[in-house]
Parts: structure tokens; C-alpha cells; sequence
């Protein structure tokens, strides 16, 4: 669902302390960002805290072994790509890793372009395999849902959910905190629901004035009421056939709530000013960031509405309950604005701002990331990573990197050389602001011979 071309994020595991970080380096220098676990205990830890796109490991270990951390992966992650590394190769070995889930496999003693071949040979296979399901899927009548980026497991349970929904023509109501993406939610689910050809209509119940609400629902003929110039259709007949998106649906007074019952359990209504039944073969999706529950039970929304709504509910988590998404996320918004500019490039994060947007608690949610992607953008025009020191002061407040005694561990630990490589470009994209460019008053501002700061310079741009 996520289809970025960002570094691939892999998790290395093996016991052989010398030998695992050897490969690290050596894949690391091939341009991955490579999480090194010495433990199956460890992998495991490393896979509940991060997505990763690619898991290396090897089958022998002590305490979980292998196959235990490769089931534990793709239980998770059912896309990540598995590559084992085995001590024998032997036919039965073989046939059993690949029924375990992996994507390939290596045989010790190999060489380091052996297993880069595994990996991008992986990688490519599971593309085509991706781009395959995806046009059976076209072909079957099916789609994705389109748009919604998520690595994590509530996340693909979510897609998994939303898909089976699609498929009937139940009410359901979807609920959330603000900005998680419920409207982007029910827009899937109609997306991918036989009624797609049909509208997709929304009305936002608390955007509208109570009194106009009624009108704007049901529509209204000639002058029944002050302004009623000509007869209107309303948007439940708008929707007829396709969805009906009532957002913010606990807004609605009950005298509303009363005639929406009405729609839900016989499909008519009356236009305002008219005696005439009309009904209408519409599909409702509804939206909430208030507790529904709570408010029947203090009375303030009809319980029988509730129930009629709540046919099956789905329940968008907040962001900070999937942090493993908020870099693919910052990513994804990130292309999305850079190609309003496609005269800068692809812009990317850098470790040390991906790990103070992982640190912040997001109570804006998704809507808020977004926004934050979108400023930092663009109040850092030109250049092509944007970097922990950019982003907004209450982000950064909360896992700034800048000072040592201020850094936040995320239980997936930071890697410590990009931190102080950021730390270190920062400085001197800093130092070269103040002085125009000039690389020698730059040196002296930073203490540094002017080749140091020279070779640094090129070093830092072989890195990104
Ligand atoms: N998983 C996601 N992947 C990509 N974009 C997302 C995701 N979730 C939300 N967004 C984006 O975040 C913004 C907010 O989403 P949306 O409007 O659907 O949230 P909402 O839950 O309806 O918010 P509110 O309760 O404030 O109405 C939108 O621009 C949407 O495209
Ligand atoms: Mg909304």
C-alpha cells in the first residue's frame, strides 16, 4: 500500500557478533538503513517498534531461533521481505524456509554480492507479485484501498476490514480522533464497493446550521420555507445508488435524528414542504470523533439511531498508536508536496527528524503530521533533507537531538552515527548560512582547518 521509493529499512540478525557487522557496514554503505539484532529477544523488540521493509536473519540462534523470529515478522508485517541465511543449504532446509514465508535464502560461507543479489531479486519478485494483485484484483472487480498508507498490523487489519466492508451494502460507522482519517476511510470503502461508480455524497452535520440541515439532507420544494425559490434535491437522493457520508454525526438534533432513523430503516423520506415519499437505495457511512455510546447514554443521541449506525464499526487508531507509520507517512506527504516543486527533487527526512516526529504524540493525528510536512517544507526552500533542526519547536521540544541529555530513546533505540552525522551537517549548513556560503569564514566560526570542513562537506554529500 505504501509504494515509495524510500531507503529500505532492514533488520540483521545474527549471533555472530564480527560477522553481522561486517554485513551491517557493507549493506549500510549499499544504501540501506540497517538495524542490527544479536538475539531473537532482540529482533523481536526491534519488530514491535519498527515497519521494516526487508528482515535478514539467520536460522541458527540462540534462546527464539530463527524460525520463531521470522514467523513473529511476517506475522506482523505480512509484507516485509525475508531473506534467511542458513549454515547448510540443504533441499528439506530449503522447502521448509520457504514454506516459513521467506522470499529467499543463502547459504554460509557467501559473498556479500550474493546476498545484495537476494535481495533486490526479492524485492522485484515482490513487486511483479504486488502489480499482479492488483490487476486481478482490477479484473475481479476488487480494488485496493487506494491512498491510505500503513505498515503496521492495526493498520493492514484495518485495510483487511475495510475491504470485507466494502464488499456488503451495511451502514457503518467509523470512529476516531480527529485527523486520523475517517473521511479518507469512507471514500475507500466506497472506492472499493460495487457502488463506486455511483457518487460518493458528504455532508458535514456540524458545518451546516441546524435549520438548514434538514433542507440540505432531504431537499425541499418551492416555498416551504422563507428562501425556498425553487424545489432542491437533497443529498440523500444526490446519493442514490452510491454512499452517503454523514460526517460529524453526532451533532444532529433529535428531531434529525428521528427522520435519519427513518431513512435507515425504510429508505424513504419526504423533501421539506412535501407530503410525497420518496426513497432512495443509498449506502451510509457515517463519522464521529465524539463518544456515540457515551452520548446515549447521557441522552443526547437515540439509541435506536445508534444501533441502526453502528452496524459495523471501525475504528481508525490515533497515530501515536502506530508510530512505525509517522516516517512513511512524513515521506509520503513529503513527495506530495515536493511535486508541486519539481524543480527541487526528492526531498527526505532525516534520521534525526523522523525520530523527533516518532517522539512527538500527535493529537492533531495524521491531519496535524501533514501540516507539520507541509511548513517545514516549506520554510526550508531549496534543499534536499530536511533535518531535526527544522522542524517546528514543539516537535522538536519534545525529542530534540540537539542536546545529548535532551535525546529520547525510542524503545527501537536511535542509531547513534546518523545522529551525530545530522548533528554534524546541521552545524555546517548553519555556519555557512551566517557566513553566505563562504566556506573559509564558515571553518573559522566552527573551529575547523578549512580542508576538514571541505572533506566533510563531500562526505555528507556521498551520504544523502
Ligand atoms: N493513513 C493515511 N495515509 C495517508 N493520508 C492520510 C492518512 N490518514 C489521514 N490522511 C490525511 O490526513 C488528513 C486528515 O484525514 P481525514 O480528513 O480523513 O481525517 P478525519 O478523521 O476525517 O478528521 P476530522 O475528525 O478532523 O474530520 C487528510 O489530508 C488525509 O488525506
Ligand atoms: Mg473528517
Amino acid at each position: 500500500m505504501a509504494s515509495d521509493n524510500q531507503t529500505q529499512h532492514l533488520l540483521l540478525v545474527d549471533d555472530e557478533a564480527g560477522f553481522r557487522e561486517a554485513i551491517a557496514e557493507r549493506l549500510h554503505d549499499s544504501g540501506f538503513a540497517v538495524t542490527q539484532a544479536g538475539t531473537g529477544e532482540e529482533a523481536r523488540d526491534r519488530l514491535d517498534q519498527f515497519a521494516f521493509d526487508v528482515i535478514v536473519t539467520d536460522l541458527r540462534l540462540p534462546g527464539i531461533d530463527g524460525r520463531a523470529v521470522l514467523d513473529d515478522a511476517l506475522g506482523r508485517y505480512p509484507d516485509i521481505i525475508a531473506i534467511v541465511i542458513t549454515g547448510f543449504g540443504t533441499v528439506r532446509e530449503a522447502v521448509e524456509i520457504t514454506r516459513l514465508g521467506a522470499e529467499g535464502f543463502i547459504t554460509k560461507p557467501f559473498q556479500f554480492e550474493e546476498l545484495l543479489h537476494e535481495i533486490s531479486t526479492a524485492t522485484e519478485k515482490r513487486r511483479l507479485k504486488a502489480e499482479n494483485a492488483y490487476l486481478r484484483a482490477q479484473l475481479h472487480d476488487r480494488f485496493g484501498i487506494e491512498g491510505i498508507i500503513g505498515r503496521t498490523k492495526v493498520m493492514q487489519e484495518l485495510f483487511d476490514l475495510l475491504r470485507t466492508v466494502a464488499a456488503t451494502a451495511s451502514t457503518v460507522l467509523i470512529t476516531g480522533e480527529t485527523g486520523t482519517g475517517k473521511e479518507l476511510a469512507a471514500r475507500a470503502i466506497h472506492d472499493a464497493s460495487p457502488r463506486r461508480a455511483q457518487r460518493f455524497v458528504a455532508i458535514n452535520c456540524s458545518a451546516i446550521p441546524e435549520t438548514l440541515l434538514e433542507a440540505e439532507l432531504f431537499g425541499h420544494v418551492r416555498g416551504a420555507f422563507t428562501g425556498a425559490v425553487a424545489n432542491r434535491v437533497g443529498r440523500i437522493e444526490q446519493a442514490h445508488r452510491g454512499t452517503l457520508f454523514l460526517d460529524e454525526v453526532g451533532t444532529m438534533s433529535p428531531a434529525l435524528q428521528a427522520k435519519l432513523l427513518r431513512v435507515l430503516q425504510a429508505r424513504e423520506f419526504e423533501r421539506v414542504g412535501d407530503s410525497h415519499t420518496i426513497r432512495a437505495d443509498v449506502r451510509v457511512i457515517a463519522a464521529t470523533n465524539s463518544d456515540l455510546k457515551k452520548m446515549v447514554e447521557d441522552g443526547a443521541f437515540r439509541e435506536d439511531l445508534y444501533y441502526r449506525l453502528n452496524v459495523i464499526p471501525v475504528r481508525l487508531p490515533p497515530l501515536r498508536e502506530r508510530r512505525a507509520d509517522i516516517p512513511l507517512l512524513g515521506q509520503h506527504f513529503l513527495e506530495q508536496f515536493s511535486r508541486q516543486t519539481p524543480e527541487r527533487g526528492r526531498v527526505t527526512l532525516s534520521q534525526d527528524a523522523q525520530q523527533a516526529l516518532m517522539a512527538f504524540d500527535w493529537p492533531g493525528n495524521v491531519r496535524q503530521l501533514e501540516n507539520v510536512i507541509e511548513r517545514t517544507f516549506a520554510l526550508s526552500p531549496g534543499r534536499t533533507q530536511l533535518t531535526g533542526i527544522d522542524l517546528p519547536d514543539e516537535i522538536r521540544d519534545t525529542g530534540t537531538l540537539l542536546d545529548p541529555a535532551e535525546v529520547v530513546f525510542p524503545d527501537h533505540g536511535i542509531e547513534m552515527d546518523r545522529l551525530v552525522n545530522d548533528f554534524e551537517h546541521t552545524l555546517i549548513r548553519r555556519a555557512l548560512e551566517r557566513t553566505g556560503g563562504n566556506k573559509r569564514l564558515a571553518a573559522d566560526l566552527l573551529h575547523v582547518k578549512r580542508t576538514t570542513l571541505i572533506e566533510k562537506l563531500k562526505r555528507l554529500e556521498r551520504v544523502n
